[in-house]
């Protein structure tokens, strides 16, 4: 089992991340079986899809290896490393360009979000964003992936292109890319906004009161669930009166998932009771449970050289881990890789 995942580096990690992903990427790492090993890394590549600010980006990249770490990610048992000194990543992803097809690209949601009308002045960068994704799982043979719901896509198309470049470059035998199965939770795949149910929780959200932080305080936080979009009605007692009221579903889901419980068993304390109530009760499942988190990033944020090096040891080992698989995929296009 190779277990690969990796995240924009932004300033915040918020609940959605955490929940969709992150918390998992823990739990991987936690069981993970002799011989299989988990590589999680920082997107900086990624980030420089959108408009960004050169200071911010570096260290932004060293504020969410603190926060990865704050959440659990031992960089002893798992390889943590930022994108950008692994070049590797670029390489491959310039190789898989042959393969993917602009009609695949055209097909995401996320480039079509982004790019809203105005797809002529985005960076190319943003288009093809999902090639560097792929590239980022494959370079490792990742077997899964544990991403939230709005990353699907873009793994769906990984595998789509894994498999193209098998079925043109190489022999049955002898693919030169694993298919990657994308894992994602069933209770947290999708985490909204606390002001609006339809739209995710998100880092690009203007307004700081749709999402939660991970570095956010109590006060801050208790300000935040109880500022959050509701409706009028009392909470049902099973799952299926949360139909239709997006709200409550995410304030609920988010409980169960925070607490380690289904959605009934919450209902069935909660059921019949106003948000009046519900609310201070969610945050303070949610203050009590990120404490140590906040309290273990902000011990880890301001320590330099610590992050430095947790980075080059990571990125040192990914390296290793890439290179053979970089080698297959130029030899298999017919070019000759130097090595120096
Ligand atoms: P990013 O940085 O937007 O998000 C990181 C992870 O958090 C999940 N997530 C959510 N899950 C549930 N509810 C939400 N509201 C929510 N918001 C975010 C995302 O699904 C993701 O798992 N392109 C990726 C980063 C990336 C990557 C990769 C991921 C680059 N290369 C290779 C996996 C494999 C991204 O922008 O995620």
């Amino acid at each position: 089992m190779r277990v690969v995942s990796g995240i924009q580096p932004t300033g915040n990690l918020h609940l959605g991340n955490y929940l969709g992903a992150i918390r998992n990427w823990v739990k991987m790492q936690d069981e993970m079986e002799e011989g299989s090993q988990c590589l999680f890394f920082l997107a900086d590549l990624h980030a420089i899809s959108m408009p960004h600010d050169p200071a911010e980006l570096a260290s932004n990249t060293l504020e969410m290896t603190a926060a990865l770490v704050a959440c659990g990610i031992d960089p002893m048992r798992s390889v943590l490393f930022n994108q950008a000194q692994v070049h590797a990543h670029s390489e491959l992803q310039w190789l898989l360009g042959g393969t993917a097809r602009m009609g695949w690209l055209n097909r995401m949601t996320q480039w079509k979000d982004k790019a809203g009308k105005n797809r002529e002045g985005q960076s190319v960068a943003l288009f093809t964003y999902p090639v560097l994704q792929a590239a980022d799982v494959l370079l490792y043979q990742a077997t899964h992936v544990p991403v939230g719901e709005d990353q699907k896509q873009h793994l769906e198309l990984a595998r789509d292109i894994a498999q193209k470049f098998n079925n043109d470059f190489a022999s049955e035998e002898a693919p030169v890319f694993t298919l990657p199965e994308p894992y994602i939770p069933p209770e947290a795949a999708r985490i909204m906004s606390l002001r609006d149910g339809s739209s995710k929780m998100s880092k690009s959200d203007p307004s700081e009161m749709s999402r939660i932080n991970l570095a956010d305080d109590a006060d801050t936080i208790m300000k935040k669930v109880k500022k959050a979009k509701t409706d009028p009605e009392p909470l049902p007692s099973e799952a299926a009166g949360l139909e239709g009221r997006a709200e409550a579903l995410n304030l609920v889901s988010i409980y169960a998932a925070m607490s380690g419980q289904s959605v009934d068993s919450v209902l069935a304390t909660y059921g019949g009771e106003g948000f009046g109530k519900f609310k201070p009760a969610l945050g303070e499942v949610l203050v009590e449970s990120l404490a140590p988190i906040s309290e273990r990033f902000n011990a880890l944020k301001s320590d330099r050289e610590e992050l430095d090096a947790i980075l080059a040891r990571g990125a040192a080992q990914a390296r290793e881990i890439a290179t053979p698989t970089l080698d297959s995929a130029y030899q298999a296009l017919g070019l000759v890789r130097a090595h120096h």
